[in-house]
């Protein structure tokens, strides 16, 4: 019934629904639900250790035998110059004497680890039947050790330059990813941030520039969304958003009540949270030092100095400096079971697609 079933066919799902990975709000309670509702569950390992990702596997292969996608960054690393870090501490100032911290503190901080030796090895134990990246590919000899495990790689492109490219070092499919979409921009190939085209614009060209099969990110909620993504020639979707209310998400209370209040127009894309573009829930600091600012350190140390504010300001019931990362479709996310929303996600997307046809 589905007009394209190259992703089905690839991937051994029932739907051609990809969970969105989203480090730091999710586990393996929301892929496994996903899995259970007949899309690909997905596993956010950028800011776990190896051994915390080697164990949500195990735990999802315990629940359920369903195909399992492992997602990594792989940024490459920048140091922290001591002026980069004074300056930003510098700029954060207002905000540590407003709420009674000590800027000199030691700050501890979640980390963004991107792709090496210690997760590769995980990967070639485990097998999963999917390995994502994030910010482009990691180096040759681990991308080859990755395949040679048996996995199919796929990795996000922003732009179609990014989406040939990654077509050109050996992916099995592309994830096109549009402006609109929550989380971090997937550029690696550029950093032109208000060049980014849209999911519209995006998926289509991309269609046509490779072979593989394309899966259409970004802004992507309900069955009119996922009609559409096909429309362009996409031959799945990765829909992040709209899982964020499940109760399987690892959304605070706070992060869901300011979800559950999003609008078309709430969230903007900004370095200030991590250094490296991502949209998120517009919250105080991206309004008062960014969106953009040129004095957040390289990605992800900009999150640093922002731990004991995120804290502080999260004790007193506010998000001034959480990182609420959300797409530009979140109202349309629903608080239901993950599993009975991506039923939904593939039913109505069919139903919609049927009638199109007359
Ligand atoms: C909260 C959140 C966290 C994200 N974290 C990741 C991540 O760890 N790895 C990744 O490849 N993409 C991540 N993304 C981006 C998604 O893969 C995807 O591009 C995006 O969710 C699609 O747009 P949508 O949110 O409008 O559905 C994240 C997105 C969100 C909303």
């Amino acid at each position: 019934m589905w007009p394209d079933r190259r992703l089905i066919d690839l991937f051994k799902t029932e739907f051609p629904i990809v969970l969105a990975p989203m480090a730091g709000v999710t586990d393996q309670d929301l892929a496994i639900a996903v899995a259970e509702g007949g899309g690909l569950g997905s596993l956010a390992c950028a800011m776990v250790s190896a051994e915390k990702a080697r164990e949500q596997v195990n735990i999802l292969r315990q629940r359920i035998s369903a195909p399992v996608n492992m997602n990594f960054f792989c940024h490459k690393p920048v140091e922290l110059t001591p002026e980069a870090e004074a300056r930003w501490k510098q700029r954060l100032a207002g905000y540590y004497a407003e709420l009674g911290l000590d800027p000199a503190a030691p700050v501890s901080f979640a980390n963004r680890a991107p792709f090496d030796a210690a997760f590769c090895e995980v990967v070639e134990e485990l097998k999963p039947e999917i390995v994502s990246f994030h910010f482009g590919l990691p180096e040759p000899a681990l991308l080859r050790r990755v395949q040679a495990a048996g996995c199919l790689v796929i990795s996000s492109a922003t732009t179609v330059k990014e989406a040939v490219w990654l077509e050109q070092h050996g992916v099995d499919a592309v994830i096109a990813q549009g402006a609109e979409a929550g989380g971090h921009r997937g550029m690696f190939l550029t950093d032109k941030i208000a060049e980014q085209p849209g999911t519209f614009a995006l998926v289509p060209q991309v269609v046509d520039a490779v072979k593989v099969p394309v899966i259409a990110a970004g802004g992507i909620a309900d069955g009119r969304g996922i009609a559409a993504a096909f429309a362009l020639g996409a031959a799945g979707v990765q829909i992040g958003s709209a899982y964020l209310r499940c109760p399987e998400s690892r959304v605070s209370a706070a992060g869901r009540a300011a979800l559950a209040e999003g609008r078309d127009d709430s969230t903007v894309i900004t370095n200030v949270m991590t250094g490296r573009p991502a949209r998120g829930v517009q919250n105080r600091l991206m309004r008062e030092v960014g969106p953009i600012s040129a004095d957040a350190p390289p990605f992800p140390h900009a999150a640093n100095a922002l731990g004991p504010l995120k804290a502080a300001a999260e004790k007193q019931g506010r998000v001034d400096f959480t990182n609420l990362w959300a797409g530009q479709a979140i109202a349309l996310g629903r608080e239901v079971p993950a599993a009975e929303l991506t039923r939904d996600l593939a039913k109505s997307a069919l139903a919609r697609m049927k009638a199109l046809a007359g």
